[in-house]
């Protein structure tokens, strides 16, 4: 799996939210480095675990934001938040028991093709919203 690299066509014009988005790059970015380099699984456990709360409270964030600014498309963004939320909660249980590294590795997959495409695809169409009303929080 290759790197993802952040760049400026996924800035979504709001620092704090770049921001996080950049962490849970670097975090996936982190699991398959520690894998290629056969790390234990323990260390892997510990990132997947960091990188699944990171992203929730980014979707919190994002969510909380959008909701100030009363985003027309929230119902539809929160629900595609939940969505990936239901799957990755349900990868992490079964991980938990088994520490099975093909489990961390699709967790690693799941959220390697969801964060670009979600952040391209859904969260991009806020960026002239937010621009305009919120960013003055920078
Ligand atoms: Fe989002
Ligand atoms: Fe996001």
């Amino acid at each position: 799996m290759g790197l993802v690299l952040w760049d400026r066509s996924l800035s979504v014009g709001v620092e704090v939210l770049d921001a996080d988005h950049i962490t849970i790059i670097s975090l996936i970015n982190h699991i398959d480095d520690a894998k290629q380099h056969g790390s234990d699984e323990d260390a892997v456990a510990a990132i997947v675990g960091t990188l699944i709360r990171f992203a929730v409270h980014h979707f919190r964030r994002e969510e909380d934001m959008l909701a100030a600014v009363a985003y027309p498309d929230l119902q539809r963004h929160i629900e595609q938040h939940r969505l990936l939320e239901d799957q990755l909660a349900e990868l992490h249980e079964a991980y938990a028991q088994t520490s099975d590294p093909d489990i961390s590795q699709e967790i690693m997959e799941l959220l390697h093709f969801w964060i670009v495409e979600h952040i391209l695809r859904v969260d991009m169409p806020y960026k002239s919203f937010l621009d305009h009303d919120t960013n003055t929080t920078k």
